[in-house]
């Protein structure tokens, strides 16, 4: 039998700003779900991450199931309205759409999927990140799975020795699905080409290429491609296989060790180094850090065993003290060169409008006009 696994995540309302949901609204979802989808799923787990309600679910109706979404999209519409009757903020915040039309992607929430045939033993990582976007997630996966230096089974294992092949998507591409395939390791420079530009290419999804079977999804929505303007920032989910024919569980987390910069944190439009957190944390510094958390499970016949949470050792604390100083060091410099995004990426259109205003009072030096630092050696008019 093959095994589903269905991440559709939401930003539907939090407490105090764009922080955390309120307990009854993941209670709402939470019951929305079990309730009207004992039919259809093996199992679910709901969970937040900062402003966002993430739920993982077990079902054996394969990958863009048109029931499985619609029960996630009635699960955060539910969300919403108790979102509205405690009056928390940014209610209903990522449901982009009036209606539901038989898929979730393109209606504001993200989603991954996978299916597979479970092995005997089947553990998987479920990541969720908040304030940044899938581009986020570029740089520790391609480490993880192409990069020996944290992935020691690409010697040590024959299991990967033929390596891992990449789907990389044009996000900027609003059209259609525009992607590539890569292969680790010949194409490696190729991958890394792409995968530098992290608000353009991003990882799909990575398969082991001897046996073709799924090693990783990430959602790659981006909201302000569908919606045109700031609407949030799209706060990635990913599911990862991890053992045996795939990195080993401390291989995958191994890059998050880094806490690279990302795109995200204060409204969307700043660089931030991503802090790996526990389940269920809430959001804080500068709206940031932007925050990334993981569940392990093992998946058995559709049921998943109780979530450990990845995170929660001491040795990340270690991790989190210093990119507590990453946050600070780049904060010092305020909106300057690095520290805020450049134009393009900018989730607020308030500079844009400030940017066209300034221009129109921008005047061009006639040669005969004599500048009053006497024109800094520029143009010096002849005797
Ligand atoms: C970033 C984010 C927050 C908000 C900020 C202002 O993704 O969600 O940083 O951008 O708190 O929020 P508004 O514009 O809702 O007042
Ligand atoms: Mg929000
Ligand atoms: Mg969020």
């Amino acid at each position: 039998m093959k095994t589903t696994l269905s991440v559709i995540k939401a930003d539907v309302g939090s407490i105090g700003g764009h922080i955390k949901p309120s307990a009854r609204l993941k209670q709402t979802v939470e019951e929305f779900v079990r309730e009207n989808g004992k039919s259809l799923l093996m199992d679910v787990y709901i969970s937040s991450t900062g402003d966002d309600v993430a739920l993982l679910m077990a079902h054996d109706r394969g990958v863009d199931d048109s029931k499985i979404h619609q029960l996630a999209w009635d699960a955060f519409m539910a969300g919403t309205k108790t979102a509205r009757e405690q009056g928390l903020y940014g209610a209903g915040q990522d449901l982009l759409k009036d209606s539901f039309s038989g898929n979730i992607r393109g209606l504001g929430p993200a989603s991954c999927e996978m299916e597979f045939e479970e092995r005997p033993n089947e553990p998987f990582i479920f990541f969720a990140a908040d304030k940044t976007d899938p581009g986020a997630y570029n740089l520790p996966f391609y480490l993880a799975f192409a990069d020996p230096m944290h992935n020691a089974g690409l010697l040590l294992s024959p299991k990967m020795a033929k390596g891992f092949t990449f789907t990389i998507m044009d996000v900027n591409h609003t059209e259609g699905d525009r992607i590539i395939e890569l292969n680790a390791p010949e194409e490696l420079y190729d991958i890394a080409c792409l995968l530098r530009d992290n608000e353009r290419f991003v990882i799909e999804s990575i398969r082991n290429r001897a046996t073709g079977e799924i090693a990783c999804v990430v959602s790659t929505s981006r909201l302000h491609n569908i919606a045109g303007t700031y609407t949030g920032k799209d706060d990635p989910v990913a599911l990862v296989r991890s053992q045996g024919n795939f990195p080993a569980t401390g291989e995958v987390l191994s890059p998050f060790r880094i806490g690279h910069y990302v795109a995200g944190t204060m409204r969307g439009s700043h660089h931030g180094p991503l802090m790996p957190v526990k389940l269920n944390s809430t959001i804080s510094f500068f709206d940031g850090p932007a925050v990334v958390s993981g569940a392990a499970f093992c998946v058995h016949d559709g049921k998943f065993t109780e979530a450990v949470d990845v995170f929660d050792h001491p040795f990340w604390e270690w991790v989190r003290n210093n990119v507590s100083a990453k946050a600070a060091e780049i904060r010092a410099q305020g909106f300057s060169g690095p520290a805020m995004l450049p134009m393009s990426e900018l989730e607020y259109g308030g500079v844009v409008e400030k940017m066209g205003e300034l221009d129109g009072r921008f005047t061009v030096r006639k040669d005969e006009q004599s500048a009053p630092d006497g024109g800094n050696g520029r143009k010096k008019k002849a005797a």
